[in-house]
């Protein structure tokens, strides 16, 4: 059993001066939801998720070490730059701050360097998709690699474990964002090495059905959440439903351990849709209560549901927390939805915006 001070180092063997590294890292959605957390990002619940391949935040790290005899005064701060499309980002810095703050004690080299933190996300800026879990990983992904330069004996399967954790540190759902295609976080009985530190890549079969699995994302509503995520796990402390909707994640996961098997597009269209209203649906029951649906989300998924019913095509819809949609379906019947989308869902879309995406490999050192 893994525990956190399994990922403190032991003293460095090596040094580095100064260098950069470039990572990528991948949005992902989850279709078993992790809504509701304990302290020190551990999920209440586990989750699984599909990685993503076009969505995704590239990150640049540079990193010089300071001057001891001038930084004297300094050295109890962490020091960075921060960029966001080439261009210095204030606002983003707090997050990063703590980030690091949360970190040091696994990272005890961060006070000696200078970082210059460069980073872009492939998606449009303010399009609604969280760039908390592609950004959390692509920076943890950084850091591993400078980790790995102090430590060279480093194994890769240590490597990915424990960027998978500080990104987790960073926004919980970022720790399922650097392996790639199905990724699991949380401890689940019947998953072997599941663990709530880090996401592992899912350990069983995956029938072919679910290969190159598409995701369109409708983008319904490009605006600020009214409520964050933060708040929204927050609420989940003293909800009335919690505890019943914390075994069903559960449940749910079993099941989804045996259609991922088998490849039942049907039972697999039950789970996702269910846990995404469930979220939904906590959301609506918690107090104070809200909602991050927009007219048009519903307008979508009652559009997707008549048209599955219609043409027997497995297309079926998941939510994160906020009002886009993503659209989920086999590659096989990639035209005819594509067709469906064009024809019924762009419309609900503001300015007519969706982005095709589909199962995707994980963070990509540069
Ligand atoms: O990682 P956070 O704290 O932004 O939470 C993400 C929560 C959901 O996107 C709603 C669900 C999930 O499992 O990704």
């Amino acid at each position: 059993m893994f525990t956190a001070t399994d990922f403190i180092p032991t003293p460095y063997t090596s040094t580095i001066e100064k260098g950069n590294f470039e990572w990528s890292a991948p949005s992902n959605i989850a279709l078993v939801k992790y809504w509701g957390k304990k302290d020190n990002q551990i999920p209440a619940n586990p989750s699984v998720s599909f990685t993503l391949n076009n969505c995704k935040t590239i990150t640049k790290l540079g990193f010089e070490k300071r001057d001891i005899s001038t930084s004297l005064n300094v050295t109890n701060s962490f020091s960075f730059d921060l960029l966001f499309e080439g261009k210095p980002k204030e606002d983003f810095k707090p997050k990063i701050q703590k980030f690091l703050e949360r970190v040091e004690v696994y990272l005890p080299f961060l006070k000696d360097y200078h970082f210059t933190i460069d980073t872009q996300n492939t998606f449009p800026h303010s399009s609604g998709i969280a760039s908390s879990a592609s950004g959390m990983a692509a920076l943890a992904m950084n850091f591993m690699s400078l980790e790995r330069n102090l430590n060279p004996e480093m194994t890769d399967e240590y490597f990915f474990q424990k960027a998978s954790f500080l990104a987790r540190l960073g926004s919980g759902s970022a720790c399922r964002s650097v392996k790639g295609n199905v990724v699991v976080w949380g401890n689940q009985a019947n998953i072997e090495g599941s663990t709530d530190l880090f996401g592992i890549e899912f350990p069983y079969a995956i029938h072919d059905n679910f290969k190159n699995y598409q995701d369109t994302i409708l983008l319904v509503d490009k605006g600020e959440k009214q409520v964050s995520s933060t708040v929204g796990h927050d609420l989940m402390h003293n909800h009335p439903y919690a505890e019943r909707r914390f075994a069903q994640a559960h449940e749910n996961l079993d099941q989804l351990i045996s259609i991922f098997e088998n490849g039942n597009l049907d039972e697999f269209i039950k789970v996702v849709e269910s846990e995404a209203l469930t979220l939904h649906a906590m959301m609506m029951t918690s107090m104070p209560y809200f909602i991050l649906m927009k007219p048009n989300t519903l307008q979508i998924i009652n559009a997707i549901w008549k048209f599955r019913s219609e043409t027997q095509i497995p297309v079926c819809f998941t939510l994160d927390a906020g009002a886009n949609v993503h659209v989920l379906y086999p590659e096989n019947v990639s035209e005819k939805v594509l067709q469906f989308i064009k024809d019924e869902l762009v419309v609900f879309c503001q300015n007519g915006q969706y982005i095709c995406d589909k199962i995707g490999a994980g963070s990509i050192a540069l």
